[in-house]
């Protein structure tokens, strides 16, 4: 049998399949297109199969796959009965906000092609040709890069959420200050701490950007499901069937995205990290499970909170009389799932699947 092809060039890495027709969200033209009816997404013709190599190897290599469970996934808040329960009440801007957030967090994941490499030869013992970790630069960066922000005249996710959006919501007013809002919350210019400061930053760096964007590509899982739920029905979306479509294609979208992040973090927790002055070495396992779990435990503990808060002010501060405020806003919360992390502080997180 001829053994599965592990090299790529970033052309092939970009290269489309043969689309019969485009993917249009409402006027605007977006990545990716139509075969036999079917939506197929962009720069996958070679990109797909070439993440599958590089998986099959890992496996074949008895190396386990990083893996978040469900059980550590919140669920999207507002969640759907919720959100409806606010459209219904004329109350569209605090899910038009949700919506135009999620659009522009898309378009910043454009960023990924701006992480600083490692010098992988001189960081890592082990070889690297024939992985994912080996083409992150190669291709594997700058087509999700284009997945997300939209490259030329092709829309990319940050656009097909803002198309979805204004189909389902029928052009609702975005309140001005989602950015400004976005910017304010978490983001500090304060230098982050360092983890393992033996490392090379550009290495400890990379893990970090590569374990927070696999934990935002998983959640978003979640997210996926509530737009669709709610774009896709007709009580509320002025369009539901195309509202739902744009988000499923985005769903679609992101497999690639998890799939090679999951490939080229678990392929460095295999291999052996050497610090800044060569005189010591880490396991990549030890390095990769520390950091991703952190993240990940933050990520799923913080951010909930943060968006109840938010959220609360944001009903109380749409409606001026405060009594049908406090009414709207009891209602609401009773419709909460509620959620908190299921994993106490001194256990550890399961995130690993189990080697083949
Ligand atoms: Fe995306
Ligand atoms: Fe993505």
């Amino acid at each position: 049998m001829k053994s599965a092809q592990l090299e790529y060039s970033p052309e092939e890495l970009m290269s489309e399949d043969s689309y019969e027709s485009p993917l249009y969200g409402g006027d605007v033209l977006c990545h990716g297109g139509y075969i036999n009816d079917q939506y197929i997404s962009p720069r996958g013709k070679v990109r797909r199969p070439a993440i599958e190599a590089w998986r099959t190897r890992l496996t074949e290599e008895g190396q386990p796959l990083i893996h978040v469970p469900d059980a550590y996934v919140p669920p999207h808040y507002p969640n759907y009965e919720q959100a409806k329960y606010l459209m219904k009440e004329g109350l569209v801007q605090p899910v038009s906000r949700s919506l135009t957030t999620i659009s522009i967090l898309e378009g910043f994941g454009a960023r990924i092609r701006d992480v600083a490499l490692p010098d992988f030869d001189k960081e890592v013992v082990e070889d690297l040709s024939g992985t994912a970790l080996a083409h992150l630069d190669k291709g594997l960066f700058e087509a999700h890069a284009r997945d997300e922000a939209g490259h030329r005249d092709q829309g990319g996710h940050k656009q097909m959420w803002e198309a979805a959006r204004d189909v389902g919501l029928d052009k609702p007013n975005i309140p001005g200050d989602v950015l400004m809002r976005l910017m304010g919350g978490g983001t500090s210019n304060r230098k982050a701490e360092r983890i393992y400061p033996e490392l090379s930053a550009q290495m400890e760096q990379t893990i970090i950007s590569m374990a927070n964007i696999l934990v935002v590509e998983t959640f978003a899982e979640d997210v996926f499901a509530w737009a669709m739920e709610l774009l896709g029905d007709e009580e509320v979306s002025a369009d539901p069937k195309l509202a739902a479509h744009l988000v499923d294609c985005v769903r679609i979208d992101e497999k690639p995205h998890v799939d090679y992040l999951t490939v080229a973090l678990s392929e460095l927790r295999g291999r052996t990290l050497i610090s800044q002055d060569g005189k010591k070495t880490f396991e990549g396992s030890e390095v990769v499970d520390h950091i991703f779990s952190r993240l990940l435990r933050g990520s799923a503990s913080n951010r909930p909170k943060e968006a109840r808060e938010r959220l609360q002010q944001e009903i109380h501060g749409q409606i001026q009389d405060a009594r049908r405020a406090e009414k709207v806003s009891k209602h609401f919360e009773s419709l909460d799932s509620g959620w908190t992390f299921p994993v106490a502080k001194d256990e550890q997180l399961e995130i690993l699947t189990k080697a083949a």
